[in-house]
């Protein structure tokens, strides 16, 4: 499994929206962070800058819901052209279902976990999804603290992915950075979404490669 870094916009310079995404245009994704002040207190990025991420990104879209009714807007960002899209666990009505709405549109489908939610209820639905986002912060903010009680849920999902002998990606989002990547990569994720990390550091491009670099030689 191979590392994925995607670096999330949310704290980047919105004036200068074109610039800041050609600083990690050798990143594999571009996060884009969706809140509806619903589900999470905070209100931030909606349809306009999503549609500008996929039209100036040099590299695929990846969103991540934090909005109450995934299953209604969920395909409008598959729509938009986003590659990726994430919906939280504890929003989702139906999330069998949109995930294979999602997979009709070309779109790849990520389960969503706040911190507190178990990976163990959605084993038996592993297959329908190609990632599984675990938080490790509350959803809501960047520049919170990496929660490392979250490494044993980490592990556990990596074991399971093993077993099922399945190409399924583990998303981790929130205090990831060049401190904490090496144990979340120990643990078991492959894809690491960092944004105070990135954009507050001086040189975001050479961020991204310390990042990928400290990854890859904590991953087994
Ligand atoms: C937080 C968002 C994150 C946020 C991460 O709820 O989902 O993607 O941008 O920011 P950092 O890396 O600063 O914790
Ligand atoms: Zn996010």
């Amino acid at each position: 499994m191979s590392v994925v870094i995607s670096p999330s916009i949310l704290n980047c310079d919105f004036g200068h929206l074109a610039d800041e995404l050609s600083k990690i245009a050798h990143a594999d994704y571009a996060h884009v962070d969706i809140m509806d002040n619903h589900f999470v207190p905070n209100l931030a990025l909606g349809l306009p800058i999503v549609e500008a991420a996929v039209a100036y990104s040099q590299i695929p879209v990846d969103a991540h819901l934090m909005i109450e009714e995934p299953d209604r807007w969920a395909p409008v960002y598959a729509e938009l052209g986003c590659a990726s899209v994430s919906f939280h666990a504890e929003a989702v009505q139906a999330p069998v279902r949109l995930a294979r709405e999602l997979h009709a549109m070309g779109t790849r489908a990520s389960l969503a976990l706040r911190p507190a939610t178990p990976i163990e209820p959605y084993l038996d639905i592993l297959a329908e999804f190609d990632q599984i986002l675990i938080m490790t912060v509350e959803p809501g903010f960047g520049g919170q603290s990496f929660l490392d009680s979250m490494l044993p849920k980490i592990a556990r999902t990596r074991d399971a992915v093993r077993r099922s002998g399945l190409d399924v990606w583990i998303q981790i989002d929130g205090g990831v950075s060049r401190s904490t990547i090496e144990r979340a990569a120990e643990a078991g994720a492959n894809n690491f979404v960092a944004g105070s990390a990135v954009f507050k550091s001086e040189d975001a491009s050479a961020e991204v490669d310390l990042l990928r670099r400290l990854a890859e030689s904590h991953m087994h």
